[in-house]
């Protein structure tokens, strides 16, 4: 070791070692060899692997390899713990969950000294940043178990839910993923990443320590095995997954059509924007935080910079200059600034898409002998001289390297920051806040860090947009993921039922003069009538099975001519006020009133029901959302640091509809209107058994300045054209209501570009009670801004 006064002379770090024997110790108390956790027990495993320390490669422990029988045992004990603890007081949840939060920050260092060896992570990240986050994260939701009852009336728990959690983030994506599940008064079976399951076993004994009920939690650990028999069993509720997009892909298809609610946090290719006029030695501190942390395993890394064209090459240097004085090394020596890589194949896989990438052109830069030779590491790396198609520039690499492309103008910079099907997170550097806000709004992702990045917090909800994935967690909007209705405490959208409608135009008979027989609508695409592109019509029939008209027979290619309208129209839409499509809604309700008569006789006479009630409801529906076009605002986080976090909620995009057979103008205004007043435009299927409903309403569109393109209606098998949308990749999201083979085939064939989907049966939604809140929040995504201030 280097003397005092040569130090001085050199200026090198001497090592600074966190002692690891507490935590080894730790694992010496359990002879190094686990179980699982369930029914607040022990339970022993068949099959064990091992867990390896990255930085040494030296095992750690046995683990036990989840069956499933295991994890049958730990979903009945799930099960059999739901009743008590759903109904367990909030004040009674909230102190466990604070109980928890207190006992890891009491054991904050052995935590942190265990995610380091398991994981690979420097000490000073899983120090200062891992395990305060998780306890915050505890506290916080003690905070909303304690006010579930005032702030959430009428929702209830979704039940047992299943969560799988990946290795980058150990504790931490635990604390996400149970935090709220037990706020909210759910049951859960935990299956930790089979690199990184040791930080999970050491908070059940924490759990078992604080007296948490048996079966409240439940940790099974094991490989993707264990995570799909968990995915499978039939008594889960829910599944919440985080981990690479191509599991989450093959969960959201074997979970397709069994009413399984779903949450999918996957991976991100996310920008890093830097423009001229930023104070450029805090963008660069801000890129070594946004890839080098966690040696970029994270899923929102800053993994593709894109710096404004003038000051490319002086900013390309200084970051070259800050790169070459990252450590790696000893993740548990407190001067490191970059660990080990979780596994072998983790290395691998980064490797080989570098190696790729060179082979392919790509300029590779690492500062000279930067890596131990001892574990699995891998040096910091600039990427630059690559196209925005290639691979690198695409791929989640994973790893500590950093794609580098250049911009002119900031609308150069929004199309570069969007090519990419992922849209988790972005980070702006600029010193110019309209400009900062601008390209905040254009850029489709979950989080947004004006100069700053990875700031996360339990207050902020955080999840993707596109490919990844749906679903929020933290903040308010996080809480969703966690609770439903409970049974007959439906929110009311509409005050009206048809028993209680009055009306001054009376109950129509069905001698009006209604239109001729032999009226054929079209399709309503792009503000036009187009014929259907199949040339064939379809009979529709009235109650009494009487031939009422015909409709078109909707195919592939009226799907794509509609989707193609949408998206075109998409763009002004979204970019209207909600004060300007609130009047459109109105001018729709005053234009439907206008005819109401008619519209009344019509549906009498398909539906042999109450016509004039179901136009009085829809009227009402059409305003109830008129009036949230502006009103539905989203909140202002207050995370603990001097800023702010706005989550403002957008729109999705281009939303395919697939409307139920009763009530059908109903039905299909109660889906459109929420949708058309958050800013998405729609495709929508009519009812399949009652379309000519909906053909009316072409002309009430028409004259009611709705946009060509924000309303496209095809008509025809719903089953068969939802599925075509469900399939589209220029679709964003599905609304299906129907039937649970409809509903099986449009869920799994949504994973194409992981569309977010609600669906119901239509044997159990009545589309009266539609919960309006429910509807607004499946309208939109929720984008978390983060701006700090002071100098
Ligand atoms: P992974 O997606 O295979 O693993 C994540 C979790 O899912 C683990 O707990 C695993 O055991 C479980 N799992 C695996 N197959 C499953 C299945 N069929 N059913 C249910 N659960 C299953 O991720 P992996 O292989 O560890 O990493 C591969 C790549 O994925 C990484 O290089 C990275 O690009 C990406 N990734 C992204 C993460 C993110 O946070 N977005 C986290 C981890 C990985």
């Amino acid at each position: 070791m280097p003397s005092v006064a040569e130090i001085f002379e050199t200026m090198a770090w001497g090592p600074a070692p966190e002692a690891a024997e507490p935590a080894l110790a730790w694992l010496d108390q359990h002879g190094r060899r686990f179980g699982h956790f369930v029914g607040g027990q022990w339970r022993a495993a068949e099959q064990t692997f091992e867990v390896f320390n990255p930085a040494n490669r030296q095992v750690l422990a046995q683990v036990g390899q989840g069956s499933s029988a295991d994890v049958d045992a730990a979903v009945k004990a799930a099960r059999v713990a739901l009743p008590a603890w759903s109904s367990t007081p909030g004040h009674v949840r909230a102190r466990y969950l604070y109980a928890l939060a207190r006992q890891i920050q009491k054991h904050s260092r052995l935590f942190a000294v265990l995610e380091t060896l398991d994981n690979g992570k420097p000490i000073r990240e899983s120090r200062d940043l891992d395990i305060p986050l998780v306890a915050r994260h505890f506290a916080y939701h003690a905070g909303w178990a304690q006010l579930m009852a005032e702030e959430l009336p009428g929702y209830g728990p979704v039940g047992v839910v299943g969560q799988i959690i990946p290795w980058n983030f150990p504790l931490l994506m635990l604390s996400w993923k149970v935090a709220p599940a037990l706020a909210m008064g759910n049951t859960v079976v935990l299956k930790p990443a089979e690199f990184t399951p040791l930080t999970a076993l050491l908070f059940a004994e924490i759990a078992q320590t604080v007296g948490l009920p048996p079966g409240v939690l439940n940790v099974v650990t094991g490989d993707g095995e264990t995570g799909a028999a968990l995915v499978n069993h039939a008594d889960v509720d829910k599944i919440a997954f985080t981990g690479s997009t191509e599991v989450g892909r093959s969960i959201r298809q074997v979970t397709a059509g069994s009413g399984k609610r779903l949450s999918l946090e996957l991976g991100g290719k996310s920008p890093f924007v830097v423009f001229d006029d930023a104070d450029l030695d805090g963008a660069v501190e801000g890129l070594v935080d946004a890839i080098w942390f966690n040696q970029g395993q994270v899923c929102c890394a800053g993994s593709r910079l894109l710096v404004q064209e003038s000051i490319e090459r002086p900013f390309l240097d200084k970051v070259r200059r800050r790169m070459a004085m990252l450590r790696v090394g000893d993740p548990l020596d407190k001067a490191i600034d970059i660990g080990a890589i979780v596994a072998p194949s983790q290395l691998e896989r980064i490797t080989r898409l570098v190696e790729d990438g060179r082979a392919a052109g790509a300029e590779v830069w690492q500062p000279p002998d930067a890596c131990p030779v001892d574990g699995w590491f891998y040096p910091p790396t600039l990427v630059t001289g690559v196209g925005p198609a290639s691979e690198l520039a695409q791929v989640e690499v994973f790893g500590p390297v950093l794609v580098a492309m250049s911009f002119r103008t900031p609308t150069e910079a929004v199309a570069l920051a969007n090519n990419t099907r992922y849209g988790l997170a972005a980070s702006i550097w600029t010193q110019d806040i309209d400009q900062a806000l601008d390209v905040a709004r254009g850029i489709q992702a979950g989080t947004i860090w004006i100069n700053s990045t990875n700031l996360f917090d339990a207050s902020s909800g955080f999840g993707g947009y596109r490919e990844s994935g749906f679903g929020r967690e933290g903040g308010r909007e996080g809480l969703f993921e966690y609770v439903r209705r409970a049974p007959g405490l439906r929110g009311q959208l509409s005050v009206l039922s048809s028993g209680e409608a009055t009306t001054s135009h009376g109950r129509p008979t069905t001698d009006h003069s209604l239109p001729a027989i032999d009226r054929t609508p079209k399709m309503y695409i792009g503000g036009k009538q187009a014929r259907p592109d199949s040339g064939y019509s379809r009979l529709v029939y009235g109650p009494g099975a009487q031939v009422m008209g015909e409709v078109g027979e909707g195919n592939r290619k009226d799907i794509r001519n509609a989707v193609e309208a949408a998206r075109a129209a998409l763009g002004g839409w979204t970019g209207a006020t909600g004060y300007n499509r609130a009047q459109i809604l109105y001018y729709v309700a005053e234009n439907l009133a206008a005819r109401s008569k008619e519209f009344a006789a019509r549906l009498a006479e398909l539906t042999g029901a109450d016509g004039v009630a179901e136009v009085e409801e829809a009227i009402e529906r059409l305003f109830t959302f008129a009036a949230y076009a502006d009103k539905f605002e989203g909140s202002v986080h207050q995370p603990p640091l001097r800023g702010a976090a706005l989550a403002v909620p957008e729109p999705i995009g281009v939303v395919g509809v697939a409307c139920p057979t009763d009530r059908p103008l109903l039905g299909l205004v109660s889906l459109m209107a929420p949708l058309i007043s958050m800013g998405n435009t729609v495709v929508v299927v009519p009812s399949e058994r009652y379309p000519l409903a909906a053909t009316d309403l072409y002309q009430v569109l028409d004259t009611s300045d709705v946009p060509a393109g924000v309303v496209n209606i095809v008509t025809g098998a719903r089953d068969d054209l939802a599925k075509v949308l469900a399939e589209h990749d220029d679709v964003d999201a599905l609304w299906y209501v129907g039937t649970p083979d409809g509903r099986r085939s449009v869920e799994a064939a949504s994973v194409g570009n992981m569309k977010r989907t609600w669906t119901h049966l239509e044997s159990e939604l009545s589309i009266e009670s539609l919960p309006v809140d429910d509807a607004l929040r499946e309208a939109t995504q929720t984008k978390n801004i983060w701006i700090p201030w002071g100098a």
